[in-house]
């Protein structure tokens, strides 16, 4: 096993060494710009890692960790489109500095690039890899659909939401780990431990995206701070709030999301402070470290060396503590 950093590198090298510097520009230019961009490469690491976790090694399990970082872009790319996001890692989205057409045709492109990575695994593990590829992006589908509905609702259970971030994020980092394990031709128990682990973490990291949407600093967040809420997303802060506000405050939160027209600085204060008036805010920081407890239990479960897990524990933890 290398360290966490040692894996970003890894990747971030071989990320280099691809040339996706091709004609039409205003097709592969955004691709470029977008992937370019960086983030924090969770998703790749965590294919090496776990390539690395059941004894392959993580040279093999570079082009999948590819094929889940250019489908991740994709999905930032469309997500975007369709949250009306003008920032992202710092810097205008795609759709802002090009056009939303630009977004939607690169978008597509990276999907099918990603898909294309695959083949460079032999028939068995492309059979695997190609299956549960297919799967999670159409789960990615309707846990993006789920969101967007959301937004013009006013019943959405905590239930609903978490399915729906099981949907649109988890399930994603889930199967970034149990590729991994595909390509170490482990045993079918591992990967759907690995699967399991990479799921409760991917739970939390959205839960920790939500929060910090709201809470985060503008300064190292890199997306506009209260996105979420101009777009009345029923995040679990919000979910959260209703439940436990007072009637007061009820109807002001839901008056606040009722609408777009509000001032949107003026909105967002307004709604920070009744998810802390009613410690929505406490009530997700304690949520997603149960989430991160459920993860690392599932490590229990494996039969992998110490060391191993404590790697694995590790990436869980600086998770919680991140910012971006
Ligand atoms: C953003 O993912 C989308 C979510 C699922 C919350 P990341 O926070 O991993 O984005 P980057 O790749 O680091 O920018
Ligand atoms: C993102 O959810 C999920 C996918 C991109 C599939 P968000 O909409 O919360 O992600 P950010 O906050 O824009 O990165
Ligand atoms: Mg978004
Ligand atoms: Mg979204
Ligand atoms: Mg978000």
């Amino acid at each position: 096993m290398h360290a966490i950093v040692q894996y970003q590198e890894f990747f971030v090298n071989y990320l280099k060494a691809q040339s996706i510097d091709k004609e039409p520009k205003n097709l592969y230019e955004p691709i470029q710009y977008i992937v370019g961009l960086g983030g924090k490469r969770m998703r790749p690491v965590l294919t090496l890692m776990a390539a690395e976790v059941f004894n392959a090694s993580y040279q093999e399990a570079l082009p999948a960790a590819m094929a889940v970082e250019v489908f991740h872009n994709f999905s930032l790319v469309h997500d975007d489109i369709m949250d009306d996001a003008p920032l992202r890692r710092g810097n205008q989205t795609v759709h802002e500095k090009w056009d939303i057409n630009t977004g939607i045709l690169s978008g597509d492109a990276m999907l099918i690039l990603a898909y294309q990575y695959f083949e460079q695994y032999e028939p068995i593990v492309f059979r695997d890899l190609a299956k549960l590829f297919s799967k999670t992006a159409l789960e990615v589908c309707e846990g993006q659909q789920w969101d967007v509905d959301f937004e013009t609702r006013n019943d959405v259970t905590i239930p609903e939401y978490l399915k729906m971030i099981e949907y649109k994020t988890a399930v994603l980092v889930a199967a970034a780990m149990k590729m991994g394990a595909i390509i170490a031709q482990t045993t079918p128990e591992n990967g759907n431990l690995i699967y399991e682990f990479g799921l409760n973490l991917g739970l939390a990291f959205q839960l920790q995206d939500d929060y910090l949407d709201a809470f985060g600093n503008p300064e190292t967040f890199g997306k506009q701070v209260g996105g979420d809420i101009i777009e009345n997303k029923k995040t679990y802060l919000y979910l959260k709030a209703m439940e436990l506000a007072s009637a007061s405050d009820k109807i002001a939160l839901a008056e606040l999301f009722a609408s777009q027209l509000k001032d949107n600085t003026e909105k967002i204060e307004q709604v920070k402070a009744i998810f802390i008036r009613t410690s929505a805010d406490v009530l997700t920081q304690e949520t997603i470290e149960a989430y991160t407890l459920k993860a690392f239990a599932t490590l229990d479960k494996m039969g992998i060396a110490p060391a191993k897990k404590e790697v694995l524990k590790a990436f869980g933890e600086n998770l919680m503590k991140r910012k971006a």
